[in-house]
Parts: structure tokens; sequence; C-alpha cells
């Protein structure tokens, strides 16, 4: 070694220590500012950042809504009976089901389930797919007769509530075109916000509806946008 050569010096045992430690805290905040900017992205887009749409929670009885939709007819309405008048859509009671069930289904493992709760006198716990936070207020009733009815398809909105988007029309009659006018069913609505749940065996969620894809359809739709319509 050339004498006068730079030398580093060796820093002293604390220094080291104090150096790693503040790496590590540096470190830590770093995770954390990451962390609070996704919750936060994900939040505001409800587009879930690292995980996606996922398949939908496993029912404690695997009730299919093909069976029931596709295949025998029944209307949305039949079973989710306050749509058209309350704030939520609600879940049928064991006793509705078994209106048929009390027959139909002999030897099916999951209707044998069905009627052991129903003769147990018990409730069905549903895993709930779709929920708002307790801060927010959302109503069936309003949006189901607002988009049910006669509506006249046009891009965007001039007169109000006779006109439908042609995007959220498209969402009930896939070939549906700008000047055509369409009659929509109560239990058409739904596929504007839940898709098409009668071709779902498991029901899993498919629109963000968070805050900003209520606010942005609200806009569009000449519907207020002001805090306190969705947070009390
Ligand atoms: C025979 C009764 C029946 C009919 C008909 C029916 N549903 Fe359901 N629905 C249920 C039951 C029971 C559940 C709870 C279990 C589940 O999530 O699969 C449910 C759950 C749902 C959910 C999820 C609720 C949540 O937790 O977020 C949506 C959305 C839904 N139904 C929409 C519809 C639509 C739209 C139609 C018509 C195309 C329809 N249902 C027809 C019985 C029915
Ligand atoms: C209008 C009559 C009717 C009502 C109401 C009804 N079901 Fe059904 N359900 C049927 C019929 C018909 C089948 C087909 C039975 C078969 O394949 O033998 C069926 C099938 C089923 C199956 C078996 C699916 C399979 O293929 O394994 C389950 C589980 C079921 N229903 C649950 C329910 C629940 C829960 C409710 C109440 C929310 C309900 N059903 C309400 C008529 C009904
Ligand atoms: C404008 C969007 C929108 C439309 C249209 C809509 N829903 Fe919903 N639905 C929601 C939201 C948001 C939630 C969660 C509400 C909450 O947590 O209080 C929900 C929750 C539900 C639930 C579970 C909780 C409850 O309210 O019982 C069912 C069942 C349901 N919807 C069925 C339907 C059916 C059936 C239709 C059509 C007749 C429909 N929805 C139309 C947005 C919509
Ligand atoms: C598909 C478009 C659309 C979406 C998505 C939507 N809304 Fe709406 N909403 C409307 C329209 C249009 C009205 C006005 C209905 C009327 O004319 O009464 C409305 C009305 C309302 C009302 C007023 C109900 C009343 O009369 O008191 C509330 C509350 C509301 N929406 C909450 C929400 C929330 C929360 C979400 C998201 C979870 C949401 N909406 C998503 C279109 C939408
Ligand atoms: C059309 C309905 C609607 C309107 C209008 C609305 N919000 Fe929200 N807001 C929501 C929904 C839905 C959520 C819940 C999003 C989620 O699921 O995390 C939310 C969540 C929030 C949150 C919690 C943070 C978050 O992202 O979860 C705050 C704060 C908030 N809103 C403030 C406001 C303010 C301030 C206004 C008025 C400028 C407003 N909101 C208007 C629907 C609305």
């Amino acid at each position: 070694m050339i004498p006068g050569d730079f030398q580093l010096q060796r820093p002293s045992r604390k220094k080291l220590m104090l150096l790693v430690l503040l790496g590590g805290v540096g470190l830590a905040a770093f995770a954390g500012i990451v962390l609070v900017a996704i919750f936060i992205i994900s939040a505001w887009f409800g587009r879930p950042v690292i995980f996606g749409f996922d398949e939908g929670p496993a029912q404690p009885i695997a009730f299919p809504h093909t069976r029931h939709v596709e295949d025998l007819g029944l209307d949305c309405t039949f079973c989710h009976r306050n749509v058209e008048k309350g704030a939520a859509a609600t879940i049928p009671s064991v006793g509705l089901c078994m209106t048929c069930h009390i027959t139909v289904g002999d030897g099916l493992a999951e209707v044998e389930k069905l009627r052991a709760t129903f003769e147990a006198g018990q409730a069905i716990d549903w895993v709930r797919v779709h929920r708002v936070p307790d801060h927010v207020h959302f109503v069936h009733e309003a949006h189901i007769n607002r988009f049910s009815g006669t509506k006249q398809i046009v891009d965007d909105l001039s007169t109000g509530p006779d006109q439908i988007r042609l995007v959220d029309a498209r969402k009930i009659e896939p070939s549906a075109r700008v000047g055509e006018t369409i009659d929509v069913a109560a239990s058409q609505v739904c596929t504007i916000c839940h898709g098409n749940v009668g071709a779902m065996t498991t029901v899993s969620q498919v629109r963000p509806l968070k805050m900003n894809d209520c606010v942005d359809c609200h806009r569009d739709n000449a519907a207020p946008t002001d805090c306190t319509t969705c947070h009390y």
C-alpha cells in the first residue's frame, strides 16, 4: 500500500450498529408508505391491486343460481323480494326454499343439508359477497326504479329518466344500439351492477362498486353527487 493512499476509516462497532438500525427504520418506513399507497389506490379505484376479483366465497349450502334462474326460470325478485321496495335486496328465508324442496331434490346432498337446517329451525349463514362499508348508504329500490321501464338508448343523457346510456343498455342487451328503445324489467337491472348472476354457480363480484364507480355513474346519469347522498 502506498502511503497517503485514501483509506476508509474503519467504522466503530457503535457507528455500524447505528447505521444498520437507521437502514432498518428507513426500510420499514418505505414499506409502510408503499402499503398505504396500495391501500388508497385500491380503495379509490376498486381494483384490488394485488389480488383481483376472486371466485366468490364458498357458501354453507352450495346454492346454484344457474339451476334456479336459467333452468327453472325463476325471477330474481321471486327470491330477492325487497329489491324494488327498500334498501336491501334481502336473501330468502329457508321457508321459501322449502316450498319446493319439501318435495324436490330427494337424494341431493346439498338439498338434504337444506332440509336438516329447516328441521332444526335454523337460518343459513350465507356469506356476503357485496358489501359497502357502514358509513355508506346504498338503496336498491332507487336504482331498480330508475333503470327499469321503457327507455330510449342514448350516448349521453339529454332528457333524463326516460333514457338509458348505451354502456348500461349493453349490459342488459348486448346488441343494443343508440336510437332504439328497450323495455327493462326490474330483474334485468341487476346485471348493470352484478353481471349475469343467473349464469353463476357461485356468486362473485364483477364490478368495483367503490366510491369512484358510484360517483361516476351518478354524474353520468344526472343523479346527486353531494357527499350526503351516500354518507350520513
Ligand atoms: C331461488 C331463489 C333465488 C333466485 C331466483 C335468485 N337468487 Fe340471488 N341469491 C339467492 C340466495 C339463497 C343467495 C345467497 C347465497 C349465494 O350467495 O349464492 C343469493 C345471492 C345473490 C347475490 C349475492 C348477495 C351478496 O351476498 O352480495 C346476488 C347479487 C344475487 N343473488 C342476485 C340475483 C339475481 C340478479 C337474480 C336473478 C337473475 C337472482 N339472484 C335470483 C337466492 C336466489
Ligand atoms: C320454485 C321451486 C324452487 C325453489 C323456491 C328453490 N328451489 Fe332449489 N331447486 C329446485 C329444483 C327443481 C332443483 C333441481 C332438483 C333436481 O335436480 O332434482 C333445485 C336444486 C337445488 C339444489 C341442488 C343443486 C344441485 O344440482 O345439486 C340446491 C342446493 C338448492 N336447490 C337450494 C335451494 C335453496 C337454498 C333455495 C332457497 C333460497 C331453493 N333451492 C329454492 C327448485 C326450487
Ligand atoms: C346500482 C348498482 C346495483 C344494482 C342495479 C343492483 N345491486 Fe344489488 N347490490 C349493490 C350493492 C352496492 C350491494 C351492497 C350493498 C350493501 O352492502 O348494503 C348490493 C347487494 C346485494 C345483495 C346482498 C345484500 C342485500 O341487499 O340483501 C343482493 C341479494 C343483491 N344486491 C341483489 C340484487 C338484485 C336481485 C338486483 C336486481 C333486481 C340488484 N341487486 C341490483 C348494487 C346493486
Ligand atoms: C349504474 C349507475 C349507478 C351506480 C353504479 C350507482 N348508482 Fe346510485 N343512483 C343512480 C341513479 C341514476 C340514481 C337516481 C335514482 C333516482 O332518480 O331516484 C341513484 C340514486 C342513489 C341514491 C339515492 C337514493 C334515494 O333516493 O335516497 C343513493 C343513496 C345511491 N344512489 C347510492 C349509491 C352508491 C353508494 C353506489 C355505489 C355502491 C351507487 N349508488 C352506484 C345510479 C347509480
Ligand atoms: C354515489 C355515492 C357516493 C358519494 C356521492 C360520495 N361517496 Fe364517499 N364513498 C362511497 C363508497 C361506496 C365508499 C366506500 C368505498 C369502499 O368500499 O372502500 C366511500 C368511501 C368514502 C371514504 C372512505 C375512504 C375510502 O376510500 O374508503 C371517504 C373519506 C369518503 N367516501 C368521502 C366522501 C366525500 C367527502 C364525498 C363528497 C365529496 C363523498 N364521499 C361522496 C360512495 C360515495
